[in-house]
């Protein structure tokens, strides 16, 4: 893990903090996006394992250009920060350590069996609890000369009762599964001993090899037909449904390897690696 690189005055002090591998939280009851928040503090300040915690956002991100609805403070919204020394393509894996992590420590805690959607949704029951929105960016010269800082923005819906009808039916929640109700910051400790335990093996060996066989225990139509799309085809809110899982080849989804990519069999027998950065998965009849 890196070191402090440049602290102005007006920033929180870099110390041990309760969680394993947080160095530096910042806490905001309201915020636009933590992951924005993180952006903004990228411009004067980077420090690996600064953790950036909001009760609510009031424009949370998610992916492909969706919002992420973060006004529950029964969730829990936050985004990480991490400078790691690696090449730009082994990013994405951080991506399936901290869904890995997150996984296993609701896990853990609850008692409960969440699936991971390749490469960062969690479920449970089928319903989707954890997002995860993870972003680059290069650090200024001046900040941390020639690094990529990853923010790794998570939304958890914990102890939430239900959700709004704008959420859909695919929201759900740890209580909402399991009826009983999660300490945050238990799980925030688990979450962060998991995922620093994986991370530094990930800094030191660029493969995430120790969590494949457990990963593709969770993940969520490991050995069965999936559908793959690209994300150019994906849709969004503005941009509704143009094509069904109908008009898409399948493939016979073989699990990740350890660079995090998924594998996949073609018709032909063909086997491939498929790149998160680039592919979404979808399941035979399900909208796309
Ligand atoms: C997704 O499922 O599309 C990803 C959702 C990611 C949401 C989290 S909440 C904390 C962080 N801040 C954001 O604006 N987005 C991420």
């Amino acid at each position: 893990m890196n070191t402090h690189l440049k602290l102005p005055t007006n920033q929180p002090p870099i110390s041990p903090t309760k969680y394993k591998g947080i160095r530096c939280i910042i806490h905001h009851p309201v915020i636009d996006s933590t992951n924005e928040a993180a952006k903004r503090l990228l411009s004067t300040y980077a420090a690996s394992g600064t953790l950036i915690l909001a009760d609510t956002q009031t424009a949370g991100k998610g992916r492909l250009g969706r919002t992420f609805v973060s006004d529950s403070t029964d969730s829990i919204y936050m985004s990480l920060i991490v400078i790691p020394k690696l090449p730009a393509e082994k990013l994405p894996g951080l991506t399936i350590l901290a869904a890995y992590a997150m996984s296993a420590a609701i896990d853990k805690l609850t008692g409960a069996a969440t699936q991971i959607k390749w490469p960062n949704d969690i479920l449970l029951s089928g319903r989707k609890i954890v997002g995860i929105l993870t972003e680059s960016v290069e650090v200024e010269e001046n900040i941390a000369p020639g690094s990529r800082a990853v923010i790794i923005g998570i939304g958890a819906n914990i102890n939430n009762e239900s959700f709004p009808k704008s959420v859909g039916a695919k929201a759900g929640s740890i209580y909402m599964a399991t009826g009983t109700k999660t300490d945050k910051d238990a799980l925030l400790a688990l979450f962060f001993e998991i995922f620093f335990r994986e991370y530094d093996k990930y800094v030191k060996h660029a493969s995430v090899a120790s969590i494949v066989g457990a990963y593709n225990q969770k993940l969520l139509g490991n050995g069965s037909e999936i559908c793959l799309i690209p994300y150019s085809r994906t849709t969004t809110a503005a941009d509704p449904y143009s094509i069904s899982t109908e008009d898409l080849p399948t493939y016979t989804c073989l699990g990740i390897n350890a660079d995090g990519d998924l594998m996949v069999r073609d018709s032909q027998g063909q086997t491939m690696p498929v790149s998160s950065g680039e592919i979404s998965v979808r399941f035979p009849g399900q909208p796309v």
